[in-house]
């Protein structure tokens, strides 16, 4: 019996052009989901960029099910429970040493929000109470809370909720077809975009007013954007030297999509704070984090007054059992099967898979990094969108192949588990898909 589409009002979705032939998914198990048609159809986006080990890993399944018969929920304020604790040593010693200090949420949107009320407030304990300008990017997308769309740099996201963000500004994106295309890795050219910050904005705002920088280091969501060589790196300079904090949002790049658990341990960047989400629990429970420097938690603790709450700021589900239990699970599982490693191993077969499409009908740019890559095509004059929707529409229906798309940019970031075969199908399968566009 044909479901009832009617009361589920979809995010993120064309509701109408979905209704008219919806795109169902019923089960899932590795590198594959099942359709509603019984049709198996291998992942080439990870879901959405979170299922990192593989769909219904059974030790993250087996964690999560045997969770729900013990401890199904417990108040996160003024009480706790043994596994909140446990998923954010596991998270602090992911992260780069420096970094040891957990704050959990629910989603990626949350932890930027967080990761945004915890600057605002650091520099007020601190008495520097002035610097309440945060700098985001063009082209950057943050989560849909108020403060990730007031950082981030997508008009659409931002042009019906406008009035209500303020103190802000932004600093260019650094993708440069025209110098960079067809980069492999990291592009050769843009790093003194980076020079942008210090002699525009910080100027413009006075370094003294400015909170954070905060930026994804690779930018995923508008299209797999690399930052040039040494790019990063003046960033954090910068920062350095104004006393700014620069937060990365690793809600993608997190959990080895570059081949090391964060980004920041890819470039040898190491951030004040770290955004994260999504593949912290292999997506199978929504969580969040945000990870602190732990000079940055101190001055909460020392500066507030004693038994005074610290940080005025929580979720009913921060820390949820359910979330702790998957959460450490899916850390043990990367450890374990050497997931980050994996990923490392299998770049060199996807960049040059990836690199293969140069060439055919519509390409106009490959960028890649680690299991991540953005296939630009050209635009159809007058429809923006459509060609990559239709490469979509046909790898889904004709190919059994799920891709991602935003604007004409397909993305590609399957799970960290990806064999040469299957690297060799998805960008086989693609490239027979563009070969007969017209
Ligand atoms: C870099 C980045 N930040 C934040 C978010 C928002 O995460 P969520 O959808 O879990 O709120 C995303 C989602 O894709 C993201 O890519």
């Amino acid at each position: 019996m044909p479901i009832d589409t009617t009361h589920y009002w979809m995010p993120f979705t064309a509701n109408r052009q979905f209704k008219a032939r919806p795109r169902l998914m019923k089960a899932a198990s590795g590198m594959y989901y099942t359709a509603e048609d019984d049709r198996q159809i291998l992942d080439g986006t990870a879901g959405l960029w979170c299922v990192n080990a593989g769909h219904a890993h059974p030790r993250i399944t087996d964690a999560i099910s045997e969770q729900t018969h013990t401890l199904d929920f417990a108040p996160p304020f003024q009480m706790g429970h043994a596994k909140a604790f446990e998923a954010a040593s596991a998270l602090a010693h992911m992260a780069p040493a420096e970094l040891n200090r957990v704050f959990f949420c629910n989603s990626g949107s949350e932890a930027v929000d967080t990761a945004l009320k915890m600057v605002l407030a650091y520099h007020r304990l601190r008495g520097d109470g002035l610097r309440t300008k945060l700098i985001g990017r063009e082209r950057g997308y943050h989560g849909v809370g108020f403060g990730g769309i007031a950082v981030g740099g997508i008009a659409g996201n931002r042009k019906h909720f406008g009035s209500a963000l303020s103190s802000v500004d932004h600093l260019r994106h650094p993708l440069d077809i025209s110098r960079n295309a067809f980069s492999h890795g990291l592009p050769l050219h843009g790093a003194e975009l980076a020079d942008e910050f210090e002699q525009r904005l910080v100027a413009l705002h006075d370094p003294a007013t400015v909170a954070a920088l905060i930026i994804e280091p690779v930018q995923g969501s508008t299209g797999v954007i690399i930052p040039p060589k040494g790019y990063l790196e003046k960033l954090r300079a910068i920062c350095d030297k104004y006393g700014i904090l620069l937060i990365f949002d690793e809600v993608i790049t997190g959990f080895g999509r570059l081949g090391t658990a964060f980004a920041a341990d890819y470039f040898g960047v190491i951030p004040d704070l770290i955004c994260c989400a999504k593949g912290l629990t292999n997506a199978t429970v929504p969580m969040g984090a945000v990870i602190a420097r732990q000079s940055i938690h101190d001055i909460f603790m020392e500066k507030s007054p004693e038994n005074g709450i610290e940080f005025y700021h929580g979720y009913t589900y921060s820390g949820h059992p359910l979330a702790c239990a998957a959460a450490i699970a899916t850390m043990q599982v990367y450890r374990d099967e050497k997931l980050f490693d994996r990923a490392a191993s299998m770049s060199a077969a996807f960049e040059q898979a990836a690199h293969s499409l140069k060439g055919l009908p519509h390409v106009k740019d490959i960028r890649n990094l680690g299991l991540v890559c953005g296939i630009e095509l050209e635009p159809i004059p007058g429809k923006p969108t459509a060609r990559a929707y239709e490469v979509f529409e046909r790898c889904f229906w004709e190919k059994n192949l799920l891709i991602r798309t935003t604007g004409d940019i397909i993305a590609l970031s399957p799970p960290l588990i990806i064999t040469q075969e299957q690297i060799d199908t998805l960008f086989g399968t693609l490239a027979d898909v563009l070969k007969s566009m017209k």
